[in-house]
Parts: structure tokens; C-alpha cells; sequence
């Protein structure tokens, strides 16, 4: 007659590799006999099948799916485009106008001054469309300051349409800036409060992704990428901050990070804008401490797939990726920039007012899986 114990050491002496988890102690001490014996070899037998997808196996021994859908395609290889290369783009439409649906007055952004890097397209100007319609004056600084003059007179334009009795028509206005340097942010700056008197929000969209594999990646462009992404960032936060505990006012300013400061989203390899847009997150948080005694908020959002006109671009020269990208988010969908309108308005708004130093993801659910 077999007892449990001897048919575990018998079990240990005929396969050594396997190391049996605790479902499967109790497995073996609960089953009656006659099942037990038959189920043991079956048992060892379908280890062994398993030992090849483990790491006890060889790389590529379980088939050619091992990592497929978790590695970097290092063949998908985009670089930012030149000035002249990038697609325009336009504000939306539709989203505006003066309502009568009863909603919190302390999203309202009545009275606020915001600047906007990165202001002259993209999600920037969006964001920027959704500040104005919430009431604020936006100074909109980008490094095409002719785009950004365009993309303020669209926004000023839009909203006269969409509000035709409105007494007051917001003031959009447009500024050159490169974020990465100094001297630069300090002239924008200053010619901002010019114009505008004061500055009370700040959102940071000037930032640019590229795909290179790492160990191809030119020095040069990656130094440039952490330049504007990081540096950008850092130098708009602090110049806006400065004016804000000089005028013992508070603010609230929102960094543009990414879910890639978060996740490796794959297949395109970019780890410099990875490591750059966690850093732009952890910058936040840190200045969320500092200045909290000065009443300044500073948070994040962190986009997810967005369709631009600029990603509208790498789609049309990768088309591969659309469906990759689409099947690994729980939404099944890329986001439209008008999705990140209310975010960066509750942000911005009293309405956050208990909220410092935190990250939001909008991103159908990417990170979440
Ligand atoms: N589009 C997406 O899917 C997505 C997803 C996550 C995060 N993001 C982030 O959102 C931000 C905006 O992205 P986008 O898709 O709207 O890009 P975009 O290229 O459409 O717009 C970026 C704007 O920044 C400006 N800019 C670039 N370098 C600058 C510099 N040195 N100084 C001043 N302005 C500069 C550009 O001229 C452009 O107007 C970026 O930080 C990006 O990393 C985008």
C-alpha cells in the first residue's frame, strides 16, 4: 500500500528538476489513490512540456512567439521632422460655445492668464482651445512663432463664432521661445507679462518623441530630445514660478509627461523619451513639494496614443503600428486631443484644488494592463 510520503520521495527520486508548488503538495496528498497513481506521470509529463517556455529553456525554444508582444522592433525608426516638415494643425471644432448645462463654477478659468509651450499645434493648441473656452487668456509660445500667430487668430476666430453676444473676446497672443534655453524663456517671459500682466497657469506641451534603437541613437538629437522634453520643462516651471511667489499668488501649473514615463510601451524603440518623460513626472512631483508652501500646484498629464497630425504622419509611413498600437490598449482606441481638454481645465482649475504632485493618465487604459 502507497503512502503519500513515499510517493512524493518516489516522485522527487524520478524527477528531480521539478519543484512542486503548494497546490500541488495538496494535490498530491488529497487525491485518492487509484487517481493519484494514473495523474503522475500525466503530472511529469506536462512539466517537462513547460520546462521549454521556462527559463530552464533556450531562447526561442518554445516558439517564435516568446516576447512578441513585450519586445522593442529596433526596424521602427522615426526622427522628429524639421520645421517645414510638420503637418499643420487645426483647433476642433464643436466643443465650445456657451451652454446652459449646469456644471461646477470652480472649473472655471475666468480671470486667468495661461501660457502654453508648445501652443501652435498639436495637443497644445487644443489644450490651449479648452483653457479659453473655460474662460482664460492663453499666451501660446512655441518655436514657430508664425504657426503660433496663425493657431492664436483660429482660436480667437473659433470662439467669436461659437459665442456671437459674448461681451469679451478672450486675448490670445503668440511668443517665440526655444524652452531649452535660458535666455530664450527669460525674453517670453517678459514679453508675456507685457502683454498680459500676469501669468497664473502654465502647461508645458513643447516635447518630441523619435524611434531610434538605443545603441543607434545619435548623441547629438538625444541630448536635443532631453533638451526640450526636460530641460523645456524645467526652465518654463521655474520662471513661472518665480513670477508666481513674486506676486504671493498662487498657480497651478500642468506638465505634459507621457504613459511612456510610466510603461515601455512597445513596438517602437525610444528609450531616451521614456527616461525623458519620467523625468518630466518626477519633476513635478518634486516641485509639487517645494512650492506647496506658495500655493503653487504643479501636476501632470500623462498622455497616451494621441492621433495628430503628426501621428496621423508616422501612421501613414508605418502602417504596422496602428494595429499593434490599437490591440494593446484596453479601449481599442487612440485618444483625439480634445480628450485631454477637460483634464488639463480640471487641472488648471479650483476645481484640483487638494491636488499637488499627481500624474494623470489618459490613456484608455494602456498602463493598466
Ligand atoms: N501625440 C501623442 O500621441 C503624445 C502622447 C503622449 C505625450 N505626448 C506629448 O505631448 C506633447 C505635445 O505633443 P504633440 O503630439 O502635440 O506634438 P507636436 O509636434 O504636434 O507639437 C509640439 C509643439 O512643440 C513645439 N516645439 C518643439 N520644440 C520646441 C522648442 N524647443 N521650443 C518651443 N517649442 C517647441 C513644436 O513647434 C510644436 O508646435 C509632447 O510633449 C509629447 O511628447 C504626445
Amino acid at each position: 500500500m502507497f503512502r503519500p510520503h513515499v510517493l512524493r520521495q518516489a516522485l522527487r527520486n524520478s524527477a528531480p528538476s521539478i519543484a512542486l508548488d503548494t497546490s500541488a503538495r495538496a494535490f498530491l496528498l488529497d487525491v485518492p489513490k487509484a487517481r493519484f497513481i494514473s495523474s503522475t506521470s500525466a503530472l511529469l509529463r506536462k512539466g517537462d512540456q513547460h520546462d521549454a517556455a521556462s527559463t530552464a529553456g533556450k531562447p526561442g525554444e518554445s516558439g517564435d512567439h516568446e516576447g512578441q508582444f513585450a519586445r522593442t522592433d529596433g526596424s521602427v525608426r522615426v526622427e522628429y521632422p524639421e520645421k517645414q516638415g510638420l503637418p499643420a494643425s487645426q483647433p476642433v471644432q464643436g466643443r465650445g460655445g456657451r451652454h446652459f448645462k449646469r456644471t461646477l463654477a470652480t472649473f472655471s478659468l475666468e480671470g486667468r492668464v495661461a501660457v502654453v509651450t508648445g501652443g501652435a499645434r498639436g495637443l497644445g493648441l487644443v489644450m490651449s482651445q479648452g483653457l479659453v473656452e473655460s474662460g482664460a487668456d492663453v499666451a501660446l509660445v512655441d518655436l514657430n512663432k508664425d504657426e503660433a500667430a496663425k493657431s492664436a487668430q483660429q482660436l480667437v476666430d473659433n470662439w467669436k463664432s461659437e459665442n456671437p453676444d459674448a461681451d469679451r473676446v478672450p486675448n490670445v497672443t503668440a511668443h517665440y521661445a526655444d524652452v531649452s534655453n535660458p535666455t530664450s524663456v527669460d525674453e517670453a517671459i517678459s514679453e508675456i507679462l507685457q502683454q498680459h500682466g500676469k501669468i497664473d497657469n502654465l502647461v508645458t506641451s513643447a516635447g518630441f518623441t523619435e524611434n531610434f534603437d538605443a545603441v543607434s541613437y545619435p548623441y547629438d538629437r538625444m541630448k536635443k530630445l532631453w533638451g526640450v522634453n526636460v530641460d523645456g520643462t524645467y526652465l518654463f516651471g521655474v520662471a513661472v514660478a518665480k513670477h508666481l511667489m513674486e506676486r504671493k499668488a498662487p498657480g497651478s501649473l500642468v506638465f505634459i509627461g507621457s504613459m511612456s514615463g510610466a510603461v515601455v510601451n512597445v513596438p517602437q524603440p525610444q528609450a531616451p523619451y521614456n527616461a525623458a518623460k519620467a523625468a518630466v513626472r518626477h519633476l513635478a512631483a518634486s516641485f509639487a513639494v517645494e512650492w506647496a508652501h506658495a500655493g503653487i500646484r504643479v501636476n501632470t498629464i500623462s498622455p497616451g496614443y494621441m492621433l495628430t497630425a503628426l501621428t496621423k504622419k508616422i501612421l501613414d509611413d508605418n502602417p504596422e503600428l496602428k494595429q499593434k498600437w490599437t490591440s494593446l490598449i484596453p479601449q481599442g482606441k487612440m485618444g483625439r486631443p480634445e480628450d485631454l481638454m477637460g483634464a488639463v481645465t480640471f487641472l488648471s482649475s479650483d476645481a484640483s484644488a487638494y491636488m499637488t504632485g499627481a500624474d494623470l493618465r489618459i490613456d484608455g487604459g494602456y498602463t493598466v494592463t
